[in-house]
């Protein structure tokens, strides 16, 4: 941990993901993500242009990728409306420098000092932050891409921007996922900056379920407001480059996004083979799948205890070789009232065999880390 401040919980692997910039990185499965939807933009707007032809109904996108993630607590959640105890405010949740800066946990960090800027129409992706569970589809660090776009209000209606978003979003989302994906909007979805606010969700034939793919809606009025842009309207998109990544290309675990292997890396250039069924993305093929290996833990938990800082404690020591942690039971002691919680860790590498001394050594220092740092009491 570094401890500059009192407040500091980023630990030192953390800090060290801090300028990899996995989606600047050529053939990165994110970069080309990124990359088809910045020319999807470039190609449906209008591009710089000195022509009189050119109306101002078309805006040109500005694309930004190299913000540096570390952001103030006032453009991260202030600016965004994000009320005082909202959860993603919390340290369990967030990794903070100090009581006011913080690793960017979205994108929409940059919305407010973009549109300051006089910025009406941008995509601005980045690496993000977040504390959270141990899956394979949950990693702390992850990439965001954030879209909005502005209008004059003697333009546009707040009908016409909301046309304006799902015809340009079903547009994206057709772009990548053909033109046969079946999609709906969720009109309940709720975020504090934007009213109202729209979830897009595709169909997974695979999953046989609805997946979210993106966040969006109508930029509030008090946001446009306070970066004196109260004559404007629009609207605001975020997405996750990861999951669209995952799919898209069929990745099974968000550790591979990190792999410096060449046998993953290697298979997203243009140059490897084509798909017999004529898919634009490749489909990845696992180069090997090395045997699980599982370790249960229980313990008695204090009453500050959230998991959140358990699964920093795991990541922290097992890195990229801890595959899911997972709760498989709980109980409450009846007279103490006292929490008691088991996890199963599945330990397993993406390149190698795990040796048991190994894993034995590292789940030793789980159990070691667990009752110094979060005072819980093994069971
Ligand atoms: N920031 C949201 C998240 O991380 C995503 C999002 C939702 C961005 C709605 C937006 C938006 O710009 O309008 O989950």
């Amino acid at each position: 941990m570094l401890t500059a401040s009192p407040h500091c919980n980023i630990t030192l692997p953390i800090l060290n993901k801090v300028g990899r910039n996995l989606h600047h990185q050529e053939h990165h499965p994110l970069n080309i993500i990124k990359t088809i939807i910045e020319d999807h933009f470039s190609k449906t707007f209008r591009q710089p242009s000195t022509s009189a032809s050119s109306t101002e109904d078309e805006p040109v996108f500005r694309y930004f990728d190299n913000m540096s993630p570390r952001v103030t607590t006032q453009q991260c959640f202030d600016d965004l409306l994000i009320q005082p105890d909202h959860v993603s405010r919390a340290v369990t949740d967030t990794y903070y420098f100090d009581e006011t800066s913080l690793l960017r946990p979205h994108t929409s960090a940059h919305q407010t000092e973009l549109m300051r800027a006089g910025h009406k129409a941008f995509l601005a992706t980045g690496d993000c932050y977040r504390r959270d569970e141990i899956d394979y589809c949950h990693y702390p660090v992850f990439h965001q891409m954030e879209g909005v776009r502005l209008w004059p209000c003697s333009e546009v209606d707040d009908a016409y921007v909301i046309a304006d978003l799902k015809s340009t979003l079903e547009g994206l989302v057709r772009r990548l996922f053909g033109d046969d994906i079946v999609f709906r909007w969720d009109e309940a979805a709720y975020f504090p900056f934007t009213e109202p606010s729209l979830e897009l969700e595709i169909w997974s034939e695979e999953r046989q379920d609805w997946l979210e793919v993106l966040g969006s809606g109508v930029i509030h009025t008090d946001i446009l407001r306070n970066v004196d842009m109260a004559d404007h309207r629009g609207w605001a998109f975020g997405l996750g480059l990861e999951r669209w990544a995952m799919t898209l290309f069929d990745i099974p675990d968000i550790r591979l996004f990190w792999s410096e292997d060449p046998r993953f890396l290697t298979q997203f250039r243009p140059s490897s083979k084509k798909t017999e069924d004529g898919r634009e993305f490749v489909r990845f093929a696992p180069f090997s799948k090395y045997p699980p290996c599982f370790k249960d833990i229980s313990f008695w938990t204090p009453e500050s205890y959230h998991a959140n800082d358990f699964a920093a404690i795991v990541r922290d020591v097992a890195g990229d070789l801890v595959e899911s942690v997972t709760l498989t039971d709980e109980f409450t002691h009846p007279k103490t009232q006292r929490l008691s919680v088991c996890y199963r860790i599945t330990y397993r590498s993406m390149s190698a065999s795990l040796v048991d001394d190994d894993v034995n050594a590292l789940q030793e220092k789980v159990r070691q880390l667990a009752v110094d740092t979060l005072a819980v009491e093994l069971r």
